[in-house]
């Protein structure tokens, strides 16, 4: 039997593994639901609850690459809008509220790049958002500290900065525009 809901999710996302499908993705989002409902007297929940990590990886699969990490966020941190190469990544609230905008990157006819917003979540706890490779979004802590979790197919920080897949954008006089690398 499972030791706690960290070892149960990973486990029945490990049984649905496979290459990215509906299916997959609605297997791997349940998962993700179900850790959010982690008692927080499960003594890794309660230690992140007390430490407070900005980042802090729960678990990493050695066979198949996926990787779920932890993030505390103080209210007003934005993160601007950024992809996630070619990974697909599942954002899980367990405490306070994100919100989360995503945008398409349009190209203009003289070549020129404008992301156009397209919409805005308050992502609550309890829920969770899903983000497919190419997807851009944004995220802004609204109520703090919030703790949530980040479901990643694949280790993003090689899929930035040793692939350079990953593009950020940048504000520059009310124009966002694809940041330096
Ligand atoms: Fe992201």
């Amino acid at each position: 039997m499972a030791k706690n809901t960290v070892e149960s999710s990973i486990g029945g996302i490990k049984s649905v593994w496979g290459p990215l499908s509906t299916e997959l993705i609605a297997g791997c989002r349940l998962q993700l639901e179900e850790l959010l409902t982690a008692p927080v007297t499960e003594e890794w929940l309660a230690e992140l609850h007390e430490e407070a990590p900005a980042n802090q990886e729960l678990y990493r699969d050695p066979a198949k690459g996926f990787v779920l990490l932890a993030h505390t966020e103080h209210a007003g941190l934005y993160r601007p809008p950024h992809d996630h190469g070619r990974g697909w990544v599942i954002y899980a609230i367990q405490q306070g509220e994100i919100e989360m905008g995503t945008y398409a990157r349009i190209e203009n006819p003289d070549g020129s790049m404008t992301l156009v917003k397209r919409n805005l979540t308050l992502v609550r706890a309890g829920q969770v958002q899903v983000y497919l490779p190419g997807d851009i979004h944004d995220t802004r802590c609204i109520s703090g500290p919030a703790l949530l979790f980040r479901f990643t197919e694949r280790d993003l920080k090689k899929e930035d900065k040793e692939e350079h897949r990953v593009t950020r954008y940048v504000e520059q006089h009310g124009i966002w525009t694809v940041g330096a690398p």
